[in-house]
């Protein structure tokens, strides 16, 4: 897959979404630093140098945001930090976040967007991946997650790969979505990755959201 560099932009979705307005089917944006990064659910993603900040060109997948989710954790996991989701796809480290993905759709492709915290957290509730004590390379560390995306695209049991990850399921947890805010147990995420919580015994399921732990 071409890759496509660059020292500063506004945000690598953007250049993305302009490759696939040009015809291209694939392909990887990086870049050193983002002036406007961004977050799911329109928040902003503080994007300074010394972190990997990346879009990708792919065709749809239903099952992105479980195969990118999955692909971040588990190339977390091979330098040794015990990286678990939160749903829907944020990663954690302790239960703090070190990794985020957006996942944007444009003329039938899919800009799955990651940013990983290396250097220093932009955020005191947030972590890095020196903070945690390893060193990394950016390079070493976009080749790994585009063969584990790779791998997992048309790797079985995806569903039952990201619950083995998943730190949410069993939880308390208060979801926040467009229409409505609940609170219950976290008890599964069915094969399309929707959150099945358990409120007052009946099942409720949460296609997208955001996702608070209460305990
Ligand atoms: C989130 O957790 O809210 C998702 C964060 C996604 C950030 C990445 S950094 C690369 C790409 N470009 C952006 O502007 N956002 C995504």
């Amino acid at each position: 897959m071409k890759i496509y560099r660059y020292k500063e932009v506004t945000s690598t979705q953007k250049i993305a979404k302009k490759l696939v307005e040009n015809g291209a089917e694939e392909g990887v944006v990086v870049a050193d630093l983002q002036t406007e990064g961004r977050g799911r659910l329109d928040r902003k993603w503080i994007s300074p140098l010394g972190g990997l900040y990346f879009s990708i060109v792919l065709k749809i997948n239903e099952k992105l945001p479980l195969i990118s989710a999955i692909a971040v954790a588990q190339t977390l996991k091979k330098i040794d930090l015990d990286a678990k989701i939160k749903w829907p796809n944020d990663i954690l480290i302790k239960n703090k976040k070190i990794a985020g993905i957006l996942i944007e759709c444009i003329d039938g492709y899919a800009i799955l967007g990651v940013g990983i915290n290396i250097d220093k957290s932009p955020l005191e509730s947030a972590t890095s991946i020196k903070d945690e004590g390893v060193h990394v390379s950016k390079e070493v560390l976009l080749n790994q997650i585009l063969e584990h995306l790779h791998f997992y695209k048309s790797a079985e049991n995806i569903v039952e790969e990201y619950k083995k990850l998943s730190n949410t399921i069993g939880r308390f947890v208060r979801i926040k979505t467009v229409k409505e805010e609940i609170e219950g147990k976290a008890v599964d995420i069915d094969e399309h990755g929707r959150l099945i919580i358990e409120k007052d015994n009946k099942l409720k399921t949460i296609i997208s959201g955001d996702c608070i732990y209460l305990r």
